[in-house]
């Protein structure tokens, strides 16, 4: 696992998701209540970019056929998702959002 640099403080918004792709993996930036969690950017249904959906609070709403995931446990909340979504072990450092990946193994 290893610590990678995804993101600005001040890039986030509580109203809508930032993109991101650290080290090549897509992923979603939230804020929610001042705190800050990130998901994969990419819906578990199909491929669809989070970040093209709408947020509400702590939830995010796939744009493609409206399935809803719960952004801190990454929980599928209604159909038509039936699998969870992946999320982030999160650390803010000073004015930097840093994300928790897998190390990728060839
Ligand atoms: S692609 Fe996200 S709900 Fe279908």
């Amino acid at each position: 696992m290893s610590w990678v640099k995804a993101a600005g403080v001040s890039d986030l918004s509580p109203e809508y998701p930032t993109a991101c792709s650290p080290s090549g993996i897509p992923i979603a930036i939230y804020l929610v209540e001042n705190k800050v969690c990130a998901t994969s950017n990419i819906c578990t249904h199909q491929d669809a970019l989070l970040t093209d959906g709408y947020q509400e609070g702590g939830m995010i709403e796939c744009p493609l056929h409206q399935g809803q995931f719960d952004i801190a446990t990454g929980r599928a909340l209604c159909a038509p998702l039936t699998v969870d979504l992946k999320v982030y072990p999160v650390e803010v450092r000073e004015d930097e959002v840093w994300v928790q990946i897998e190390d990728k193994t060839s």
